[in-house]
């Protein structure tokens, strides 16, 4: 018993198993040695920062030693030569000259690069990169839509930031949970219950086999006549007013007529995430309705601290600084004068089961930038209250709008919202055209067309909106999304699918790596560029910036694609020069699928 436990609650740190298969990059060995040179030219030099960068003119430019010398009223040129004597160069550092007015450009050795990538090479799982130095508990809330409404890509952004951040901070190390945060209360489920009530079949099913397709029309359906009497029918308004009343006590059956409309919506939900390629886990979603229990309290909590007042019968917070057009203050309210809880109660609520519950120490939220007035109010009175502290931060991973090719909001032609279905399924199609079109010279069947062309496409609109730094909008542009060229998946899937089919051609060539041979231009920059991926995926992660590991993979694949240019694999002079680019590429390969995987795209073996 002693011994399991003690097994389940080490933590990879603790155990040392995984931190022995990270790898230092070369860009933090050659850091290492300036700041050790550093040291000994200058004592008071401890600990400054090189500034090592990568470079065009050598491998690498450190240009910490102008602020040095300026520091120490010294000629940065003189200081700079001086530290350069202080550095034995070597396998790692094979050359440093002092350049311009101080900076050092270093070139490292061919063999330390080769075996540095060797070591990531054999770390199959995780390529070399270390876990976070210090991982917590993250609770994120993404991909969360509205019970009984479609879905639209306003939530398609949630869910693809979502879901990319929770690959990337698992990866880390940080524990993370997740909650969907839908929209599955308030009193428009008054108005769909009675109707319900009164029209018990409208959410029955054909067959017992229900699509999510039949779900949304069901639900869809019953919306549109409920709100139609509702607006039209003073008698029914008045009866599903009282509903909501009895759906906030609990009545029984009030209640198990809500659970069949989060039900049915859950069949929609489930299958527009299965389209999207996104494990989205039942115990997860914890809507709205999740906090009910909690609101008195939280109210009570807030006004006996003082943090709300009372004001005109509402349960208010103020602040100083958030004032409306007028001038006047606008509170948060987390009571109406009648009683009611709103989206901010729930939402004060859910900080607090995160915070206390869940033991989270970060809290984010992918949610629409339209909504950052109210995060802002709610992580204030969360602060006020003692609820948000040093040790507990919120952040809202704000995400822009997506615009139509005209550059607004995205629309249909008849001004109605896009359905997030139609949209994926038009990616599908089109990926699905690009797919075929090449098929035949790659021999694929059918099956595997069909299959291609969904990871395609899903990856062309996932790909679209993680590349994009998150608070930006962006134009949905499905032409560009699918294009062979430019900044898109389907480029790096090709580049991924290409080595796949180089490694395939190989026959007996094996990928092996030889440190001992010299490595051409290409080959230099392709590794040096590999190095990166572990710090790469680290401050992205610590950012919560998907876009900068889509740029890094980009110019993954640019550099691979000029490595083709000057280097041949399968025709190399030797044997050895073959299998070593063998290596190269197929850890340029692993980097590609995992990176991919990380933003939640797949990569084809055949394209
Ligand atoms: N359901 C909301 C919407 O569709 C998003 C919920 C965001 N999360 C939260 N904790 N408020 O806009």
């Amino acid at each position: 018993m002693g011994y399991s436990a003690s097994v389940v609650l080490q933590t990879p740190e603790q155990n040392g198993s995984h931190s022995m298969a990270s790898v230092t990059s070369l860009s933090d060995s050659v850091q290492q040695h300036l700041a050790s040179a550093l040291t000994a030219t200058r004592p008071e030099a401890a600990g400054a920062d090189p500034l090592l960068r990568r470079s065009d003119r050598a491998d690498y430019q450190a240009n910490g030693i102008l602020a040095l010398a300026k520091k120490a009223k010294a000629n940065p040129r003189e200081l700079a030569t001086e530290v350069v004597s202080h550095v034995v160069t070597g396998d790692l550092i094979a050359d440093i000259e002092v350049s311009g007015p101080g900076f050092l450009n270093i070139t490292v050795g061919d063999k330390a690069i080769t075996e540095n990538l060797a070591a990531r090479y054999a770390d199959t799982d995780r390529l070399g990169v270390p876990h976070a130095e210090h991982p917590g508990t993250t609770v994120i809330d993404y991909a969360q839509p509205n019970v009984a409404k479609e879905m639209h890509v306003g939530h398609l952004r949630s869910a693809v930031i979502g879901d990319s951040l929770v690959q990337l901070l698992e990866f880390t190390g940080e524990t993370v949970v997740r909650r969907h945060h839908i929209g599955d209360w308030g009193t428009q489920f008054g108005m769909l219950i009675q109707y319900l009530d009164e029209h018990p079949h409208e959410l029955d099913h054909k067959a017992a086999e229900v699509t999510g397709e039949e779900a949304m029309s069901n639900l869809d359906r019953l919306y549109k006549a409920a709100r139609k009497l509702f607006d039209s029918d003073e008698e029914f308004k008045t009866r599903a007013r009282r509903r909501v009343v009895d759906l906030q006590a609990g009545d029984e059956h009030t209640l198990a007529m809500w659970q069949k409309f989060v039900d049915e919506s859950k069949i929609y939900f489930f299958s527009v995430f299965e389209k999207l390629d996104m494990e989205i886990r039942d115990p997860d979603i914890v809507g709205e309705s999740g906090y009910n229990d909690m609101l008195a309290e939280t109210c009570r909590l807030l006004e006996e601290s003082g943090v709300a007042v009372r004001s005109e019968g509402a349960l208010c917070v103020f602040f100083d600084d958030i004032k409306g057009p007028d001038g006047k203050p606008v509170p948060l309210i987390v009571q109406k004068s009648d009683g009611g809880y709103g989206y901010a109660a729930t939402d004060l609520s859910a900080i607090r089961d995160r915070v206390f519950n869940l033991k989270a120490d970060t809290l984010l939220y992918v949610v629409d930038a339209r909504q950052a007035l109210h995060f802002r109010m709610v992580f204030e009175t969360a602060r006020r209250a003692g609820w948000l502290n040093d040790d507990v931060t919120a952040v809202q991973l704000a995400f822009g709008t997506v615009l139509g090719k005209d550059g607004k909001p995205f629309k249909t032609r008849e001004g109605e919202t896009v359905k997030l279905v139609d949209l994926l399924d038009e990616a599908v199609d089109r990926a699905t055209s690009v797919v075929r079109e090449k098929a035949e010279k790659v021999g694929l069947s059918e099956q595997e067309i069909t299959e291609n062309g969904r990871h395609v496409g899903i990856g062309a609109v996932k790909y679209a909106d993680l590349s994009t730094s998150a608070v930006r909008d962006y134009k949905f542009d499905l032409d560009q999304m699918v294009s062979l060229n430019g900044d898109t998946s389907v480029y790096l899937q090709y580049a991924y699918a290409r080595i796949q089919s180089i490694l395939r051609k190989a026959g007996e060539a094996r990928p092996v790596a030889h440190p001992e041979l010299a490595l051409a231009p290409a080959e230099r920059a392709l590794g040096l560029h590999l190095d990166q991926f572990a710090e790469t995926v680290l401050d992205v992660a610590a950012e919560y910036a998907p876009h900068k590991l889509a740029a890094y993979l980009y110019q993954l694949a640019t550099h691979l694609t000029a490595f083709y240019d000057q280097c041949p694999v399968l025709k190399a002079d030797t044997p050895e020069q073959t299998e070593n680019r063998l290596f190269l590429v197929d850890l340029t390969a692993r980097t590609l699928h995992k990176g991919m995987g990380l933003l939640g795209i797949r990569t084809p073996e055949r394209l």
